[in-house]
């Protein structure tokens, strides 16, 4: 595996891949790469010729310095585990080589973009389309990866492609999860062992939200979420809206949608973990 630093190398090797004829995956990441990464990077190995994997702590996108400054960084261990999950590429930049003037592009987005996390986050979903459109320019994948617990990141990036006009596939994958249940993030770290012991309640609750979801509304169904995770120490839900898997826009009634999907934000002391699970269709 090479590292590459440069956007002028990281367009060159990919350029020469792409004349022999090869198609090529990317697969985005801020580093600190975990199980749920690594299974992105085994897709992509699957799917494409050549796998570039970015590491690269997109500042756009935090809208809370403290977390950007917290946020773990880990280089050496995450090239470890790149060389070991065959790619072919990581491209890993400064802040200078990605933005050597402010990125001061407003992507309309639409609103995919306004509720949950854009509603919690101003301006998160526009950083997130900076720096993942500029990605998309300097490689022209074929094929890029995303992870489903950042489900709606999912949705605002598809819009970006859109509004862009990137000629791509996304491909989403399924959250990976401890053995616990608790959804793989590189957050989770900054838990204390009494915290990681409470976290995996949210999938937990999510989980149970299912079978109670059968003869209860969507409003009592969100209720039961909500009431649950907040009788538990430590935790504290900062919202749980059930949306249509598509426009993400919340639901009042199960028929309004052939896509389901709850998520969830919860603050586990002062650890923002985020999660979802797909309710099955009611039409
Ligand atoms: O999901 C993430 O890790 C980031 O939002 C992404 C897509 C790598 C952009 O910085």
């Amino acid at each position: 595996m090479e590292i590459i630093r440069t956007v002028d190398e990281l367009r060159r090797r990919v350029a020469d891949a792409k004349a022999q004829g090869r198609t090529v995956g990317l697969v985005p990441t801020m580093g600190a790469l975990h199980a749920g990464h690594v299974s992105l990077i085994e897709k992509a190995r699957g799917d494409n010729d050549i796998v570039v994997v970015s590491v690269f702590v997109n500042p756009t996108q935090f809208n809370n310095p403290e977390d950007l400054k917290t946020y773990p960084r880990t280089e050496e261990a995450d090239v470890e585990k790149l060389i070991a999950a065959g790619a072919d590429f990581a491209f890993i930049p400064s802040v200078e080589e990605v933005y050597p003037e402010p990125d001061t592009r407003i992507f309309d987005l639409g609103p995919v973009a306004e509720v949950m996390e854009g509603a919690m986050r101003p301006g998160h979903f526009n950083g997130v389309a900076q720096i993942v459109s500029k990605l998309f320019d300097m490689v022209r994948p074929t094929r890029a990866y995303f992870g489903e617990k950042d489900f709606q990141q999912i949705a605002v990036i598809r819009r970006m492609v859109e509004i862009e006009g990137f000629d791509l596939e996304i491909v989403a994958c399924p959250i990976k999860r401890e053995t616990d249940g608790l959804a793989m993030s590189s957050r989770n770290v900054r838990l204390t062992p009494e915290q990681r012991l409470i976290a995996p309640a949210i999938h937990r609750t999510l989980e149970g939200s299912l079978s109670w979801s059968a003869d209860h509304t969507v409003e009592q169904t969100k209720r039961y979420v909500i009431d649950e995770l907040n009788s538990l120490p430590q935790l504290e839900v900062e919202y749980y809206e059930i949306v249509d898997g598509k426009t993400m826009q919340p639901i009042s009634d199960w028929a309004e949608t052939t896509e389901p999907v709850g998520c969830v934000t919860v603050y586990c002391g002062n650890v923002r973990l985020i999660d979802n699970i797909k309710y099955p269709v009611r039409r």
